[in-house]
C-alpha cells in the first residue's frame, strides 16, 4: 500500500514535466532554448500559468500564443518568468517560442507554475527541419528598411519555415544562424574562422559543442529544407572611401556543389527516409554584384548539379526567385520582410505537398 501511494505520488509529480513539450531542437539535459523558434507547448486547466526560466542571458524576444489566438510579442524578456495573464477558468493551450537567434541570448527553461492542472499536449506526426542562415532565422524581418537588426526585429515564428510548417500541420525546427554558409561564412575584412553551418548543425543546442546532437528517433524529420549559399556567394566589401573591393575570390561553384553533395549525404545518413528540398536564395540576383556574376542562376545550377550527383528521387530543387527588393518587402540589411517570407512559403508549401501528399 505504501509502495503503491508512493508510486502514485511519483507519477503525479512527473506528469507536468512530461506534459510540457519542447518545440524545435532543445537539449533535454540543459533545457536551454537557443535556436530560432525553439520553445515549448502545453495545455492547462485553470486561469493562469507562469513559465519560469532558471537563467536568462542576453536579449531574447519571444512569441506567446494562447488558445491559438493572436500572438503576444515580448520584445525582450526582462525577468525570469513569462505569465499567460489571467484567463477565463477553463482549458487553455499555450505555445511559447523564441523570435530571436542564439547570438543575441538564450533562456533556460525551469518549469511551469499554475494553480490549475497541466495536461498533455499532442505532438504532430509531421516534422520538418530547416537548415539555413539569416533568411531562415528571420533576421531583420520586422524592421523597416533601412534599420539595424535587433533581437526584437527577428521573427522565427513568422519565417517562411514556420509558415510552411503551420500550413502543413507539421512540427518544425530552425537550425539556423545568421551569417553562416555551407563552405564559408559571410565576407569579412579578415578571414572568418568561425564555424560554418554544417558544423553548427551537429549541435544539440546552438551553443553546445559540435557533434552533441543525438538524433533522437522521435524527432526524425520526414522533410529537410536546406537554404544555404547566400553567405558563400558574398565577396565584396566597401572600404573607408566607399569603394567596393573583393575581400576574397568569388565563390567557386564547383566547391559549393561538392560541399552540398557531402552535406546532404551526411544529413541523409541520419535521416535516410527523408525528402530533401534544396532552395535557391531570394537574396541572390543575377544583377548584383554584376551580370557577369549571375549569382542566382549560378547557385541554382550548382544545386541542380549537386542533386544530379546525389541521384535520388528524394532530393528536390526549389527556386525562390530573387526578391523584388522594393522597400515595402525588405527588412534590415535587405533581408526578406513578412511579405517576402509569405511569398517563399507559398512556393515551398506546394513543393512539399506534391511530394509528400500532405
Ligand atoms: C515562477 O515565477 C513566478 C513569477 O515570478 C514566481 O511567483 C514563482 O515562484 C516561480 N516559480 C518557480 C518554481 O520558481
Ligand atoms: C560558375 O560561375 C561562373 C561565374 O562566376 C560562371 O561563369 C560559370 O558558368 C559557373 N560554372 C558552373 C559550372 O556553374
Ligand atoms: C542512379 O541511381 C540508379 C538507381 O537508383 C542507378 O540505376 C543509376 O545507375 C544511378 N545513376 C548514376 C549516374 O549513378
Ligand atoms: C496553405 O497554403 C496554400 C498554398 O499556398 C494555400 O492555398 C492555403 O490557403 C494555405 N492554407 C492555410 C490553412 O494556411
Amino acid at each position: 500500500m505504501l509502495e503503491f501511494s508512493a508510486l502514485i505520488l511519483a507519477l503525479s509529480l512527473l506528469t507536468p514535466i512530461q506534459a510540457t513539450r519542447f518545440l524545435g531542437r532543445v537539449n533535454p539535459a540543459t533545457k536551454q532554448l537557443t535556436w530560432p523558434s525553439d520553445g515549448l507547448a502545453f495545455n492547462f486547466v485553470g486561469t493562469q500559468a507562469t513559465i519560469n526560466f532558471s537563467a536568462v542571458s542576453g536579449t531574447n524576444s519571444l512569441s506567446l500564443v494562447i488558445d491559438n489566438g493572436t500572438q503576444v510579442v515580448i520584445p525582450n524578456v526582462a525577468s525570469n518568468s513569462v505569465s499567460t495573464g489571467t484567463l477565463k477558468q477553463g482549458s487553455h493551450s499555450v505555445v511559447l517560442r523564441r523570435r530571436s537567434e542564439a547570438s543575441f541570448g538564450t533562456l533556460t527553461f525551469q518549469g511551469i507554475t499554475t494553480a490549475g492542472t497541466i495536461g498533455p499536449d499532442v505532438a504532430p506526426s509531421r516534422r520538418i527541419e530547416f537548415i539555413g542562415d539569416s533568411i531562415t532565422v528571420g533576421y531583420g524581418e520586422d524592421g523597416t528598411y533601412p534599420c539595424t537588426n535587433t533581437a526584437a526585429l527577428e521573427d522565427g515564428p513568422a519565417t517562411y519555415g514556420a509558415l510552411t510548417a503551420g500550413n502543413l500541420s507539421a512540427d518544425y525546427s530552425l537550425i539556423a544562424w545568421s551569417g553562416r554558409g555551407l563552405t564559408r561564412n559571410y565576407v569579412t575584412p579578415t578571414t572568418d574562422t568561425s564555424p560554418i553551418q554544417p558544423e553548427i548543425w551537429t549541435r544539440y543546442g546552438a551553443l553546445d559543442a559540435d557533434n552533441t546532437y543525438t538524433f533522437p528517433s522521435a524527432a526524425t524529420p520526414q522533410v529537410v529544407v536546406i537554404n544555404l549559399g547566400t553567405n558563400d556567394y558574398s565577396y565584396l566589401l566597401t572600404d573607408a572611401s566607399g569603394n567596393s573591393y573583393a575581400a576574397r575570390p568569388p565563390l567557386n561553384n564547383v566547391t559549393y556543389e561538392q560541399a552540398y553533395v557531402k552535406f546532404v549525404q551526411t544529413v541523409q545518413s541520419h535521416y535516410p527516409q527523408a525528402n530533401f528540398f534544396l532552395t535557391s536564395s531570394p537574396l541572390l540576383s543575377d544583377g548584383y554584384p554584376s551580370t557577369a556574376d549571375a549569382q542566382h542562376t549560378n547557385q541554382a545550377n550548382a544545386i541542380k548539379a549537386a542533386i544530379a550527383q546525389l541521384n535520388s528521387s528524394k532530393i528536390h530543387f526549389v527556386d525562390f526567385p530573387s526578391q523584388p527588393g522594393t522597400q515595402d518587402t525588405i527588412g534590415c540589411d535587405y533581408h526578406p520582410g513578412p511579405a517576402e517570407h509569405q511569398a517563399m512559403a507559398a512556393i515551398l508549401i506546394p513543393a512539399i505537398r506534391n511530394v509528400l501528399g500532405w
